[in-house]
């Protein structure tokens, strides 16, 4: 059986470090707010007239493909995803692409924010294990600080959220005979509409036609909205059930997983849903103190950190979730 290896990862952060003590001079919020309700210290932000969603997705694409010693030619598809693209359209996948100077290979873009890398991993994984690609990339990038208003009006968004790009090169290979843990184990994803806007950008969309208008910056229109206890509430619910059901499906309890990376979105969520099954709080890999929430970078940022700090190691077994935006969620056990 053919299945999809985790071949390399590679990563980008932009330099501008925001410690939560400069955003209380943009707005009402306090260090002490902050941490306790995230975990968050700081967080970076792009330098928006250089550093595009894009342009941070292909250094980080670029630096994994190095790494797996691809070449130009390798990839036969592109995923990228993201909430905070360059342009409406077209996706940020092309851009990627053009950027690094890729042949004429298809760029898949990816909407489904928080869970945006598990849900890259299982098109991934089915386009490997139905033989239609070798070697995938998948990209995901978040250039979410030119959503956000620094301002007491936008606290609630722009105190969690920062911006990073990250990759991963996906490649085909035999499972060998008697090794049934072996690479993407298993991938769920979900979705239910009917929160929609429970985290949400409305605007410009073409529920609202013109899609921009002047007054829709003084009333705050075009500012991300969350009801945060809700999303707390089904964050913990759905990472729960996902990561119940990856050890059901895959017959591997919690206990026989060497790492859980979350989608890096609150601390607090991290650590209950890590409660709830029993989990080791060591053995959960957390990077949102210094990186805050980069929503679909935030897995694959926080996997790419922990092998380059020599904590992840070959053979381990490392169970990952994600919640979001849609809402959407899913879990994937990879054994790298
Ligand atoms: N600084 C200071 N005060 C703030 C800030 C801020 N940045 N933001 C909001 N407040 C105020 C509110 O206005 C409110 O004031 P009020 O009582 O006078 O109305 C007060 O703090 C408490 O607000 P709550 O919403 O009750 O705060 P809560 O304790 O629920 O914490 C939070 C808010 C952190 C968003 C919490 O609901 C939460 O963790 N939700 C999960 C959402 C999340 O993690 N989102 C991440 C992105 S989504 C994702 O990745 C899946």
């Amino acid at each position: 059986m053919i299945k999809a290896t985790l071949k390399s990862t590679g990563a980008y952060l932009p330099k501008r470090e925001v410690s939560n003590t400069e955003l209380e001079h943009l707005m009402d919020t306090s260090d002490a707010w902050i941490q306790e309700r995230s975990g968050i210290q700081s967080r970076r932000f792009a330098d928006l007239t250089s550093e595009t969603c894009s342009s941070m997705g292909a250094k980080a694409a670029a630096q994994a493909m190095s790494a797996a010693s691809w070449n130009r030619n390798a990839p036969d598809l592109l995923i990228f995803s993201t909430l905070s693209p360059d342009y409406y359209f077209p996706g940020a996948g092309v851009l990627a692409q053009r950027e690094l100077d890729l042949p004429n290979i298809p760029c898949l873009d990816i909407r489904a924010q928080c869970s945006g890398f598990i849900y890259g991993l299982s098109v991934a994984r089915a386009y490997i294990e139905s033989g239609l690609a070798q070697r995938v990339l998948l990209i995901c990038s978040e250039a979410q600080s030119a959503l956000m208003e620094l301002s007491t009006r936008g606290r609630n968004i722009s105190v969690l959220f920062g911006d990073a790009a990250a990759a991963v090169c996906l490649e085909a290979a035999p499972q060998p005979q008697h090794q049934p843990r072996f690479g993407l184990m298993d991938c769920l994803i979900h979705a239910e509409g009917a929160f929609a806007e429970e985290l949400v950008l409305k605007n410009p969309g073409t529920r609202n036609s013109p899609i921009c208008r002047p007054e829709m910056i003084e009333t705050g229109e075009m500012l991300p909205y969350m009801n945060g206890p809700a999303v707390f509430k089904h964050a913990t619910k759905r990472f729960h059930e996902a990561l119940t059901s990856l050890a059901q499906r895959t017959n591997i309890p919690p206990s026989q997983w060497d790492w859980f990376i979350p989608h890096q979105a609150n601390q607090r969520i991290s650590m209950q849903v890590a409660k709830s099954l029993s989990f080791p709080e060591e053995k959960v890999i957390s990077n949102i103190h210094h990186r805050g929430n980069t929503t679909s970078a935030s897995i694959p940022l926080a996997l790419h950190e922990a092998l380059t700090e020599g904590r992840i190691q070959p053979g381990d077994l490392i169970a990952m979730a994600a919640f979001g935006s849609g809402f959407t969620w899913g879990a994937a056990l990879l054994q790298y």
